[in-house]
């Protein structure tokens, strides 16, 4: 009995601090609705225009989320101090989009940078769903 609660236990606090990236998904799915009640689903093939399409900045330079993170997700990016970015895919690298608060402070963070405004649930959901599209 006491076994059965702490392995209960132990599920639950995996699932608060690491939930798989479909979770996330849904989470944003249901925000993508509110937004936009014509919503009809994530798209990778979106999701990867999205990543690599650059924008002019303010400040003259061209970004997109490739800049820092690489054409190719399963690639290790650089930050513009030259600080390795471990890759964003999951594929290579489990851990990403498992931790709801750290994506949300990088997307609000990486958004900004790059498109001077906030992503939207669609733009976020159609990013991760491209992720997980990499084999
Ligand atoms: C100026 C460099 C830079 C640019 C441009 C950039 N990122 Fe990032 N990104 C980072 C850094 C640094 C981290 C945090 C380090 C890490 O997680 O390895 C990060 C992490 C993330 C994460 C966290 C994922 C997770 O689960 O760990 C998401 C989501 C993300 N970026 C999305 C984006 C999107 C979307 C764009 C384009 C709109 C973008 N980034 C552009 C530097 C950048």
């Amino acid at each position: 009995m006491r076994k059965t609660i702490l392995l209960i236990g132990l599920l639950l606090s995996f699932n608060t601090f690491a939930a798989p990236p479909q979770e996330l998904l849904k989470q944003y799915e249901v925000q993508a609705k509110q937004e936009h009640s014509a919503f009809t689903g994530f798209s990778a093939e979106k999701g990867a225009t999205f990543f690599k399409t650059e924008r002019v900045h303010s400040d003259g330079k061209n970004v997109s989320c490739a800049t820092c993170h690489t054409a190719d997700p399963r690639n290790q990016g650089k930050t513009r101090a030259n600080k390795v970015i471990e890759p964003m895919a999951p594929i290579v690298n489990p851990k990403r989009f498992t931790d709801a608060a750290k994506v949300e402070k990088w997307f609000g963070r990486n958004c900004k940078d790059v498109l001077e405004r906030a992503c939207t649930a669609q733009e976020k959901g159609d990013y991760i769903s491209y992720m997980l599209s990499i084999k």
